[in-house]
């Protein structure tokens, strides 16, 4: 197995690239048949230092054609290509001439397409595989002969289209690559974007380079120029606001707003009262204090518990957040005068969480489908494409401090999703006193950076206990630590016993009204990383 240095971790020492040269970038289009695993393959394809663009599996191909890709990438997707209704891109793709890299589904719809056929296959392949390379030109270059992928469907092709030939095969038989060199069309039965198929990245870049003849000039560097451009377009010549919450997400669209228009820009945060120990202040001196952006504190608390009074189910909760939130930006909007475009720090997985077209609800997350319906403020979201830590490398680009961005992910909805049902006040208190204690051990353990978020989760539920002499009857906590590379997945962390045990003294001892600790270890999935 070879280790690659992380494409993303060279490119801050590039200069960044004149606005104009964006136009000069390759483009690859990654057209998205319902699969989680869409974005992941943009991603690889920015990794590779290509611009990529999403479309939906079936954008006409006028639009298509009109971003001048030098490739396009058909993704997995949950269907199966003989489903009524199974989504099937324009039969026409195949006949631009365009370079097309079929993965997963995308290969058995290209297959099906073009006079192949797909089936189950006599046994199903999940997870890891063996895989055996049948010819190395053009995909499999410089690989081994034998290697293991991560495979993951039910169909397969059976039979291939006029034209292509094997290119890779499992110890079971089935085909796990194939090509017709000469309509330079390809498809991979595996998933090269996955971590645990390691060298996935050099198959996408062999497509990517010697197939379609990209050049590797894309790098977050070149990522700002652009989003600083489009920003100057969107916001005109008028006002904008940036919604801060303390999070790298907004930070960063904050930043990068105000390197494109200014003045014109105006940083809200809203205190819902639903913050961590300290976030308001921490926020205010970075904001306000070193980089001289304007900022208004908004005082939202008693509005907030107010609307959150008698809710106790998440996604209500999430909802009456989402709405308040924008209520407040709209008067402050109002009261600023000349806005009409309000900025956010939507990621990506915020995004497919929400639910898509193609893509089942997870959680509504507060900026996304907790937006009402009717918003008089025009939505900006320049990291919307993005994942955490390529945020993060913006963040350093863009000269954030690194308290701020190697802080851990916060949800905009705050602890009214770590406090598991109903919101009050001196639930809320309970709770923001034992997570600074979380925070401060992790911090004091030098865990920060290892771990993605370490925080507490204030139950409704008592239980007995016993201080002193006494009967004791309080809450239940449970403290939530866990590893994960884009938030998508996640494993729980071993914290070991010393910090387990000093977390629930501590919390027992030093917050009233708690009287037990529990630590959560539930990976993702099954479980969300948030309880709520
Ligand atoms: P889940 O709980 O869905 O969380 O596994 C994945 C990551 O997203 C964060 N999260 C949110 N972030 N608004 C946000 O800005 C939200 O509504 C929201 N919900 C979850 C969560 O903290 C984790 O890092």
């Amino acid at each position: 197995m070879r280790v690659e240095p992380h494409p993303l971790i060279e490119a801050s020492s590039e200069p960044a690239p004149a606005i104009e040269r964006n136009a000069a970038h390759d483009v690859v289009v990654v057209l998205d048949f319902g699969a989680q695993y869409a974005q992941l393959i943009a991603r690889r394809v920015r990794e590779s230092r290509v611009k990529s663009l999403i479309l939906s599996f079936d954008a006409p191909l006028a639009d298509l054609q009109g971003l001048e890709p030098k490739g396009i990438i058909l993704s997995g997707g949950p269907a199966s290509v003989y489903d009524p209704g199974a989504p099937q891109p324009d039969p026409a793709l195949f006949d631009l001439g365009l370079p097309i890299l079929g993965i997963c589904y995308g290969l058995q719809t290209m297959a099906h397409l073009l006079g192949g056929e797909t089936g189950p296959t006599a046994r199903r392949e999940y997870g890891r595989t063996r895989l055996f390379v049948d010819r190395r030109e053009p995909l499999f270059a410089g690989l081994e002969e034998r290697l293991t992928c991560w495979m993951s469907h039910g169909d397969a092709v059976l039979r291939l289209p006029p034209g292509f030939v094997r290119l890779a095969h499992t110890d079971g038989g089935v085909i796990a690559a194939a090509g017709d060199p000469a309509r330079r069309l390809y498809g991979l039965q595996f998933h090269p974007e996955v971590s645990h198929t390691p060298w996935g990245g050099e198959v996408l870049r062999a497509f990517l380079y010697d197939v379609c003849g990209c050049r590797p000039t894309w790098t977050m560097a070149s990522f700002v120029e652009q989003s600083v451009a489009e920003l100057r377009a969107a916001v005109g010549t008028g006002r904008a606001i940036v919604a801060l919450s303390g999070g790298i997400d907004s930070a960063t669209a904050a930043a990068l707003a105000h390197r494109a228009v200014g003045d014109r820009l105006t940083c809200i945060f809203v205190d819902h009262g639903l913050l961590r120990e300290g976030e308001g202040e921490a926020v205010t001196a970075v904001f306000r204090d070193t980089f001289g952006i304007p900022l208004v504190h908004v005082d939202a608390r008693e509005r907030f518990l107010a609307r959150l009074d008698g809710l106790a189910d998440p996604e209500a909760k999430r909802r009456a957040i989402g709405e308040e939130f924008i209520r407040v930006f709209e008067e402050e909007a109002a009261r600023l005068g000349q806005v009409d475009v309000l900025v956010q720090g939507t990621l990506y997985p915020d995004v497919i969480e929400s639910g898509t077209r193609t893509a089942a609800r997870i959680k509504t997350h507060h900026n996304v489908g907790g937006l009402p319906e009717r918003m008089r403020l025009r939505l900006v979201e320049p990291l919307r494409e993005l994942f955490k830590d390529e945020v993060r490398e913006i963040a350093r680009q863009l000269g954030l401090p690194d308290a701020l961005i190697e802080r851990h992910p916060f949800p905009g909805p705050g602890l009214a999703v770590r406090l598991v049902g109903a919101v009050t006040a001196p639930r809320l208190a309970r709770l923001r006193a034992a997570d600074a204690i979380v925070r401060e051990e992790v911090r004091a353990a030098g865990l920060q950076r290892a771990l993605w978020q370490a925080f507490a989760v204030l139950l409704p539920v008592r239980t007995v206990g016993v201080t002193g002499d006494a009967r004791a009857y309080g809450d239940a906590l449970v403290v939530r630590a866990v590893t994960s590379e884009d938030g998508m997945t996640a494993d729980w962390a071993r914290l070991g016993d010393d910090l387990l045990e000093r977390l629930a003294s501590r919390i027992t001892r030093e917050v009233p009204g708690i009287a037990r600790v529990l630590y959560d270890i539930t990976s993702k999935p099954p479980a969300t990383i948030e309880w709520e």
